[in-house]
């Protein structure tokens, strides 16, 4: 195989697992989505336009999830992508600057700088928030991001440190945007979500049921000035998110019992234990994920490692550098535990390469 240099998680994006390829590369649930979502789409048959900011149903059914909030707060997108880079569009100001977690979720600074506003980082310590540092960096920013459970590192912030972050931006008028993608996938006992009224949140139907290709997710803000000006960006862009993908999220929402959602959180839980066990038996040095589905070791030279993994072992991976962090290397494990067994023996064959 000729070896393009691998650059960006977009080589690697829409890789399924193949024949002999182990991937823990793409943050995609390999699980079903629930029953409900097929056979709401049975005898589906409506093909027009449907409102840009979304269908009125699921909205309606949204704002019986989200205390005392109504339906036009709401705006549907094409996942939680399409609503991070809408609300940073929506919010841009000359000069602003938007405050995001290092290591952070790879687009959010390709984002933050499409919508003409300037990056700035606030550093994880061990993958949790150092609030003082989060209070430098905040201070004088148009918006921060945070995301809890988070991609890459698997870390869920602790209430109390939420609750002071959310608190300094109310009184310095710093919007949060509030990327909740992995809001139910956690094996701690409690996550709390930012909540407050200069709260933005985000999410998506993609982690939770399983629906990444569905490609729905949704935005919340309760300044209608500003959903107004997201709906009126997205009229001119993607217009609607599709509507048949809409009548899948209904079914997720209305339809599908908090059972099917404790039972694929105990699939997640079993592998995060037989990964993050594999990984101290090779001498890893890794912290337990408490949410998401991802493992961030350290590694030495991970952009070379990337490369090598995937031309020499047949394994994709992430390289820690698209998230902010060249010492580490991102697996995702989302794939069944023998797989996940497989990848742990070749990786093994890899690190006696690499060995001092
Ligand atoms: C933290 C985070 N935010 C947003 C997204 C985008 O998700 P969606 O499929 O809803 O666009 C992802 C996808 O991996 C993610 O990890």
């Amino acid at each position: 195989m000729e070896r393009k240099k691998i650059n960006s998680p977009a080589f690697f994006i829409g890789k399924g697992q193949g024949d002999d390829l182990i991937s823990f590369g793409s943050g995609q649930p390999d699980l079903p989505p629930p029953k409900e979502v097929f056979e709401a789409l049975n005898n589906y048959q409506c093909f027009k336009y449907c409102l840009v900011q979304g269908s009125q149903k699921l909205r309606d059914a949204l704002s019986t999830k989200y205390e005392d909030t109504t339906p036009e707060q709401f705006v549907i997108t094409n996942g939680a992508s399409e609503a991070l880079d809408l609300v940073l569009r929506a919010l841009y100001v000359k000069g602003g600057k938007v405050a995001i977690p290092r290591p952070y979720y790879y687009s959010y600074p390709h984002n933050v700088r499409l919508a003409h506003l300037e990056v700035v980082y606030y550093d994880l310590v061990d993958g949790k928030i150092d609030i003082e540092n989060f209070k430098a960096q905040a201070e004088g920013c148009v918006a921060v991001i945070i995301n809890s459970p988070s991609n890459p590192t698997g870390t869920v912030q602790n209430k109390e440190t939420l609750k002071a972050c959310q608190k300094f931006c109310e009184e310095k008028g710093v919007l949060v945007i509030s990327d909740n993608v992995y809001k139910d996938l956690f094996y701690t006992d409690e996550n709390y979500c930012v909540q407050g009224p200069n709260v933005i949140t985000i999410d998506s139907f993609s982690k939770s049921y399983s629906m990444c290709g569905f490609r729905v997710g949704y935005l919340h803000s309760w300044d209608g000035d500003l959903v107004e000006k997201i709906v009126e960006m997205k009229s001119h862009t993607s217009m609607n998110t599709s509507i048949m993908s809409q009548e899948a999220a209904y079914a997720a929402a209305t339809k599908v019992p908090q059972g099917f959602l404790d039972e694929t959180l105990k699939i997640w839980r079993e592998r995060r234990n037989t990964f993050y066990q594999g990984m101290l038996d090779l001498g890893l040095d890794v912290w337990n994920p408490e949410g998401a589905f991802y493992l961030f070791p350290k590694i030495k030279n991970p952009s070379k490692a990337c490369n090598d993994l995937y031309y020499d072992y047949n394994i994709i991976t992430y390289d820690g550098t698209w998230f902010g962090d060249d010492t580490r290397l991102r697996f995702s494990y989302a794939l069944d535990v023998e797989k996940i067994e497989i990848g742990l023996k070749r990786l093994k064959e890899y690190l006696k390469t690499i060995e001092d």
